[in-house]
C-alpha cells in the first residue's frame, strides 16, 4: 500500500557534486512510482520525528528500486549522506500526484535541486524534448544523463558553463518554443516560468516545494493559495503533498 512506513535497503550510494548524494534504494515503493511522485524519508534520529520529502529521481521496476538524488540542505540529509549500501532507511511512499504526460513538444526545466524529478520524466515521456537545467556553477550534476533522452540546454548563474543566467535566459538565447513546459525549482524560477508561459501560450506545470510534516494530506502544514476551493478545508488551499506536488501552474498562486 501508497501510505505505509516501510523499512527499505540502501542499494547505492555516491557523491555526484559537493553536498549532492544519488541513492538508489531497493522498496516496494518502485511498483507504483510516477515521475514527479517523492518519498516521505525518516531519520534514525528519533529527536528529528518528522520524516524528509525527497522527489523521486529515477524508477527502476523490474528491480524494485528508487533513486533519490539531494542536496545536503540540514542535520536530515547529512544523515542520508552517511548512508551506505546494506543499510536501512525508513520511508513512506510513493506519495503526491506526478506530473501528467502530454504534449508534442516540451521543455522539462530543472532549478538546482529541482533537476532531478525530471529525469524519469524525461526517460518517460515519448515526445520532443528541450531539457533546460539550470545551475549555481559548474558542477552539472545529472546533466550528462538528461543528454540520452533529447537536446540539454545548460544555465549557470555564475556563467561558467552553458548560458550565463537563469533558465528563462537560455530559452531565450537559443530562441525554443514548446507546447507543454514541465517545471522544478525554487519558487522565484517558477513564478518566471509561470508569467514565461502564460505570455506564450505553453501549458505549464509546476512542481512545488514547501516544508511539510505529515506527507499524506492530513496536517495542513503545506498548504498554497490555489484559485479553486479545496473540497477538504473548504478554502482556496491546496495540500502540495496531497493535492500536488504537481499543479497547471494557473491553478496555484506563487
Ligand atoms: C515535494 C518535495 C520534494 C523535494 N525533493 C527534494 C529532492 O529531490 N532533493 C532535495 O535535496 N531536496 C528535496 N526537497 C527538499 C527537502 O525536503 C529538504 O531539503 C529537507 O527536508 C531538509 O531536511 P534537513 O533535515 O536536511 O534540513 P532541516 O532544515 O534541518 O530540516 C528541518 C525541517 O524542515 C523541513 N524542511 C526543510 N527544508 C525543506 C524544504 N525545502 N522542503 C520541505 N521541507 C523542508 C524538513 O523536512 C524538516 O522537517 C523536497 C521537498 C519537497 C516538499
Ligand atoms: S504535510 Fe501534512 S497536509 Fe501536507
Amino acid at each position: 500500500m501508497a501510505q505505509i512506513k516501510e523499512t527499505a535497503v540502501v542499494y547505492s550510494q555516491e557523491m555526484l557534486a559537493p553536498d549532492i548524494y544519488s541513492m538508489w534504494i531497493t522498496t516496494k515503493a518502485a511498483l507504483d512510482a510516477k515521475p514527479g511522485q517523492f518519498i516521505s524519508v525518516y531519520t534514525k534520529d528519533g529527536s528529528r520525528l518528522l520524516p524528509r520529502p525527497i522527489s523521486i529521481c529515477e524508477i527502476d521496476k523490474e528491480e524494485g528500486r528508487l533513486r533519490i538524488v539531494y542536496r545536503i540542505a540540514g542535520a536530515g540529509t547529512e544523515e542520508f549522506s552517511h548512508y551506505k549500501s546494506g543499510d536501512s532507511i525508513e520511508i513512506m511512499g510513493p506519495l503526491g500526484n506526478g506530473f501528467p504526460q502530454e504534449g508534442e513538444k516540451v521543455f522539462l526545466i530543472g532549478g538546482g535541486i529541482g533537476i532531478p524529478p525530471m529525469l524519469e520524466l524525461a526517460k518517460q515521456l515519448n515526445c520532443e524534448k528541450q531539457m533546460v537545467l539550470g545551475y549555481r556553477d559548474a558542477n552539472l550534476f545529472l546533466k550528462d544523463e538528461f543528454e540520452s533522452y533529447g537536446q540539454v540546454y545548460v544555465a549557470t548563474e555564475d556563467g561558467s558553463a552553458g548560458t550565463k543566467g537563469n533558465v528563462l535566459d537560455a530559452i531565450r538565447e537559443h530562441g525554443l518554443t514548446a507546447d507543454v513546459m514541465y517545471a522544478c525549482g525554487p519558487t522565484p524560477m517558477l513564478r518566471a516560468l509561470k508569467a514565461y508561459a502564460a505570455e506564450h501560450h505553453i501549458r505549464c506545470y509546476i512542481s512545488l516545494e514547501e516544508k511539510m510534516a505529515c506527507g499524506i494530506g492530513a496536517c495542513l502544514a503545506c498548504v498554497c493559495k490555489s484559485k479553486d476551493v479545496d473540497h477538504h478545508t473548504n478554502v482556496h488551499n491546496k495540500r502540495i503533498c496531497k493535492d500536488g506536488p504537481v499543479f497547471l501552474a494557473e491553478e496555484v498562486e506563487l
